[in-house]
């Protein structure tokens, strides 16, 4: 049998710290798993963009055959990618892009296309009517601005809709319950609260529940993610009108990473789909999502199990060996 090339791949994240990425990284973990040839090398900037540009030079030094890259913001984080590619080393943008088309693909959800289904659904459910404010990421970071550009050109549709503000929430929950108090202060009489991620909508939550707004103020988020700290509950519980669905794509990054090292045809935009998550459609997504979730479980046990039979066959053939050669 022929012996698969070895590989290594470098993963530049952006942060680790959320359960986003863990599942992301989960998919990926998942997908390697097939593959025990490729060794997976991962650097977790925590948000900090100097920091992975760092872990990408450092990542280099270390001759990955290929890098992954989800930048923290885009301008920093252009120009290295850039310096990587022209190296001929290929690089896999995932979730945030550069602003740069030096890559040799995408993979992630389309950013422009949530922050527009975001607004299609906000219009409908105000009856085309009130106020709305808006908590994005980190402006700087591409998931950010076109979730933005697109949720505000999609409102501009329904005149009687008034975008009040976008007030930066970072990305993370603990900045939006310091930040939100002050911002609903200056701009009371909200109907509708968009959170560019489910962090955030939480911590949107807490804020309105403890100003008495939580009866008042509609709550849509994004991510969508399985799990008691998952959208999909929130939404479940009522504590969210709705969910914007993100898919992670961890699996489809390896996939195409591997097309990619075998010099196997693969396409150069590959964008994962979207959808809107409320209580008409939550049941059915959550109890699918916990089967993919028992069916990776499955997996994981199988593949132990092979590897314990492989280990007990390799032995019987030492012992073989040794018999054969006395
Ligand atoms: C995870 C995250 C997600 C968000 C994405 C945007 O780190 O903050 O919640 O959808 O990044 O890039």
């Amino acid at each position: 049998q022929e012996k698969a090339e070895k590989f290594t791949i470098g993963f530049a994240q952006c942060t680790n710290g959320d359960d986003w990425r863990k599942a992301m990284l989960e998919g990926m973990e998942k997908e390697l798993s097939f593959h025990p040839e490729v060794r997976l090398l991962m650097k977790d900037a925590r948000d900090n963009s100097e920091l992975q540009v760092r872990q990408i030079r450092e990542l280099l030094a270390a001759h990955v055959d290929l890098l992954i890259i989800s930048p923290n913001e885009a301008q920093p984080i252009t120009p290295v990618v850039e310096e990587v590619f022209n190296q001929g080393i290929p690089v896999i943008i995932v979730d945030r892009r550069t602003t740069s088309k030096l890559y040799t693909a995408y993979v992630g959800g389309d950013n422009h296309q949530i922050g527009h289904t975001a607004g299609l659904y906000v219009g409908e459910l105000l009856q085309k009517k009130g106020r709305v404010l808006e908590v994005t990421g980190t402006p700087s970071a591409s998931a950010a601005s076109d979730r933005h550009q697109a949720f505000a050109a999609t409102l501009k549709n329904y005149p009687n809709i008034d975008l009040v503000a976008s007030m930066n929430g970072d990305w993370e929950q603990a900045f939006v319950t310091q930040r939100l108090p002050d911002v609903l202060e200056t701009h009371p009489n909200i109907d509708l609260i968009f959170a560019q991620n489910d962090r955030m909508a939480l911590g949107v939550y807490q804020v309105c529940k403890a100003m008495g707004l939580d009866k008042r103020i509609k709550i849509v988020g994004v991510d969508g993610l399985s799990g008691p700290k998952g959208g999909l509950q929130f939404v479940e519980d009522g504590l969210f009108k709705a969910t914007i669905l993100y898919p992670t794509g961890g699996e489809e990054a390896i996939r195409t990473a591997l097309k990619v090292l075998h010099q196997e045809p693969y396409g150069k935009e590959n964008i994962l789909g979207t959808m809107v998550i409320d209580s008409t459609n939550v049941h059915i997504l959550k109890q699918q999502t916990e089967k993919i979730i028992d069916q990776r479980q499955d997996i994981q046990q199988q593949q132990l199990r092979i590897e314990q039979q492989n280990r007990i066959y390799s032995s019987q053939q030492t012992v073989l060996y040794i018999l054969g050669a006395s």
